[in-house]
């Protein structure tokens, strides 16, 4: 039986007896990233670098990365689903030494000190190879020269591995399974099927290619890498032989914690224990949203709308099994105690996770009172209806689908309770045309959010850096207009543009934007040299550059300093000399939310 806590020791413990250098993990919030709205993999923050930056640690790195995936939130609930995770990672950079890790990973799996797992019952796949790379002959030679039986290596199509958008460094992957001993499902039967035989472990994706542009072929990469990842919470329910993810650890005692105080018991129905799960898993990640060191609050965009719908559908949930919706408060001090250990900003931004998640509960049961009413609008709808039909006219008692999207999108009433509700008043919901309706909205917010994935970090293109270092040169003016208490808030960067957060109290005069556009274009007509120096977190402090400054104590940090106009804790790319960015201009500058303003801006 091993823990989580036990599992990231491991990983630290091997990982630095091979030579590895220890980084801190990321944000949940990724910078300067457009492609995605949360980090989703221990690769996503180190992209630059592998794409040929030079990393501060060192080209051996390891390290625990928080991530949160969306995708798959209609599947949280069942057994393995979470919407948030840690990855455990390691990376090679510039480098791609594929039999050396392969026989890393071999070891790590194996050994009696750490996982002890039999090599008998360990399973691999490699790329089967296609138009664009080879078979990975190479890599199942490794595996077979490692310890692995020849039968338990198999040639997959589909092992390869990109980033959501499909954008930037990528390559064919290795995946490492355990064989639970079951019997094949079929003939065909292989670690790729999901019969429940085979049970992914680890991830070794070769990272020698890249793509560009969404859409276009992927090309070879000079300085190839490796990256590793092994979902922690995943394998260690695989290690241990646990059914589902919330069978053991925190996740156990957040479902404990539960059934103690809800009405409704986890094991009374599968309802039951899918809201139990849900609840689980969506205030784990409110929490790490809320407490992040950019942390977010709830509203109608981006970030903020996931962390809406977690925390809304927890509450949806609470009510289900009749749980009162403070215990919800309680359950994020759960995960504050638990994580806060680990993360510092989680632990210092306790408070406000619980004040946040406070206000947005009681925000929306307010939201579910009018929906009650409006509820009893749309019966009154159909009586009034009954009253008025014409002759031979037939009024059935139907909540139309439109009436009953109305209620799920406006006042965030689930299908399930109204359903449950107008049966019990003698109605029925014409669940089609509710379904019609739902898959329209969702198509539309699918391309709302596939124009998300283009460009951004993955695309590392001059365009991206030169706009960086005008972030940089922006606040440094605003500083210096306003004062020293002005801070980025946030920042996100296309080929096109940059949009730039920070607080400020009042909306910025015409004046004052010309003089912050003069300060920007005045650094570019002076033709300042970027420079870049790696030292320590303290070093940094201590010369005065800005950045974020928890979670990084003891570790190796870039300082990009532009002549004495700017010096940032930051991690690249930047310009190599302000007179690349040519002609700075503001085209917006709005409100982004309470006491934080947002500029837009293009170089032209
Ligand atoms: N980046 C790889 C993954 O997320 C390791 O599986």
């Amino acid at each position: 039986m091993k823990t989580d806590r036990q599992m990231k020791q491991l990983w630290f413990k091997f990982f630095e007896e091979h030579g590895f250098k220890k980084i801190q993990g990321a944000s949940i919030i990724p910078e300067n990233d457009p492609t995605v709205l949360f980090t989703t993999a221990g690769m996503h923050p180190l992209v630059p670098y592998l794409l040929g930056e030079k990393h501060p640690a060192g080209n051996r790195i390891y390290d625990v990365q928080r991530c949160i995936r969306t995708s798959d939130i209609d599947e949280v609930g069942d057994n393995s689903h979470l919407t948030f995770f840690e990855m455990l990672g390691n990376w090679y950079l510039g480098d791609c030494p594929k039999a050396e890790m392969i026989k890393l990973s071999y070891e790590f799996l194996t050994s009696k000190d750490y996982l002890g797992i039999s090599k008998d019952r360990l399973a691999v796949t490699v790329f089967a190879g296609d138009e664009t790379a080879p078979r990975d002959d190479e890599a199942a030679k490794a595996w077979e020269e490692a310890g692995v039986k020849k039968e338990n290596i198999f040639y997959i199509s589909d092992n390869w591995w990109a980033l959501g958008g499909g954008v930037g460094p990528c390559g064919p992957d290795s995946e490492m399974f355990l064989d639970t001993g079951k019997p094949i499902c079929c003939k065909e039967c292989n670690p790729a099927c999901d019969c429940g035989k085979y049970l992914e472990v680890w991830n070794d994706v070769f990272m020698q290619y890249k793509v560009d542009k969404a859409g276009e072929k992927a090309q070879k990469l000079a300085r190839p890498n490796i990256d590793t990842g092994m979902g922690l919470e995943r394998a260690v329910v695989v290690l241990n032989g646990d059914k589902s993810v919330y069978d053991s650890g925190c996740l156990k005692r957040v479902i404990d914690f539960i059934n103690e105080k809800a009405k409704i018991k986890y094991n009374d129905s599968i309802e039951a224990k899918k809201c139990y799960r849900i609840i689980t898993d969506h205030l784990r990640s409110s929490t790490f949203i809320l407490g992040d060191e950019r942390g977010v609050t709830p509203s109608n965009l981006g970030q903020g709308y996931i962390l809406r719908r977690f925390i809304r559908r927890s509450v949806n949930c609470a009510r289900t099994i009749g749980l009162e919706e403070s215990v919800l408060c309680e359950i994020a001090q759960m995960y504050i105690d638990e994580y806060g250990q680990d993360y510092e900003d989680i632990k210092a931004n306790g408070a406000k996770v619980k004040e946040e998640l406070a206000k947005e509960v009681e925000k929306f049961s307010k939201a579910i009172e009018g929906g009650h009413k409006e509820f009893e609008k749309v019966l009154n709808g159909i009586e009034r209806h009954k009253q008025f039909a014409k002759e031979g006219e037939i009024v059935e008692n139907i909540i139309s689908g439109n009436a009953a999207f109305r209620l799920y999108d406006t006042f965030g009433f689930p299908i399930e309770l109204t359903i449950e509700l107008a049966k019990a008043r003698g109605y029925s919901v014409d669940k089609e045309g509710f379904d019609k309706k739902f898959s329209e909205h969702q198509e539309l917010s699918r391309q709302a959010s596939a124009g998300q994935f283009k460009g951004g970090l993955a695309d590392s293109s001059e365009a991206s850096a030169y706009l960086h270092t005008a972030t940089h040169i922006m606040l440094a003016g605003l500083r210096k207009m306003f004062g020293e208490n002005v801070y980025q808030k946030g920042s996100n960067i296309t080929p096109e543009r940059l949009r730039f957060d920070f607080n400020l109290d009042h909306k910025m005069t015409e004046e004052e934007l010309k003089t912050l556009e003069n300060f920007v274009n005045e650094a570019i007509a002076n033709a300042i040299p970027v420079t870049c120096e790696v030292m320590s977190v303290e070093q940094a402090k201590t010369s005065g550059a800005l950045g974020i400054f928890t979670n990084k104590y003891g570790q190796e940090v870039k300082v990009y300093t532009i002549g004495d106009v700017s010096k940032e804790i930051c991690g690249g790319p930047h310009a190599k000399n302000t007179k690349d960015l040519h002609h700075f201009k503001i085209i917006k500058e709005e409100s982004s939310s309470s006491g934080v303003r947002r500029i837009k801006a293009i170089l032209d």
